[in-house]
């Protein structure tokens, strides 16, 4: 693993955050450059081992420091994933919001049988994740890092199919909650 240009020119803006002797206070902020380069190289945004060890390199520590990093944040993905990662949030303000919806949505429309899986396509991988602090408006469905909000299944549906033809709708609510029709009973 190598990074590319876009990379560097980001890496370089990073460590110019910190002292040289405190670079690695940049390891989250690489690990995730990594990702995202993966994710334009190889269309899987992963951290392939070897690229942490780069990132070691890079930053002057010890391997074991970045694999505990890269393993305990949920957002690094350190196993291939699909083109686009659906992850729904099953919490109780999504649950309660209809999160089992989002979820049978997501599988319907991907082939899916359960979390943790890739379509068969490669295109989707589906995961269930805890709160993303967006309550207000769950059910929640983040893909890769835009989070859509107020979803059913339909939208849902429909969200994965226009990402299934390339297109990207605008992140954030899919309904203007405040002038819609309340599920809940609520003006
Ligand atoms: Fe889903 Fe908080 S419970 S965003």
């Amino acid at each position: 693993f190598e990074f590319d240009h876009d990379s560097e020119q980001q890496i370089a803006v990073i460590l110019a955050k910190y002292p040289p002797e405190r670079k690695a206070s940049g390891v989250l902020p690489l690990l995730y450059v990594v990702q995202k380069q993966m994710g334009r190289q190889t269309g899987s945004a992963w951290i392939p081992r070897v690229a942490m060890d780069v990132v070691a390199e890079r930053l002057e520590m010890a391997p074991i420091r970045v694999y505990e990093v890269a393993t305990f944040y949920l957002m690094f993905n350190t196993r291939p994933i699909g083109r686009y990662h659906l992850q729904v949030c099953t919490t109780t303000s999504c649950w309660l919001r209809g999160s089992d919806d989002v979820t049978a949505a997501c599988k319907a429309a991907t082939g899916i049988r359960a979390f943790g899986e890739t379509s068969a396509d490669g295109l989707f991988t589906l995961t269930e994740v805890e709160c993303l602090g967006a309550c207000a408006n769950a059910p929640i469905l983040q893909v890769d890092d835009d989070y859509y909000e107020d979803l059913d299944g339909p939208r849902t549906e429909e969200l994965i199919a226009a990402l299934r033809r390339g297109e990207r709708p605008a992140p954030g609510p899919t309904i203007d909650r405040l002038n819609s029709a309340p599920a809940g009973g609520r003006k």
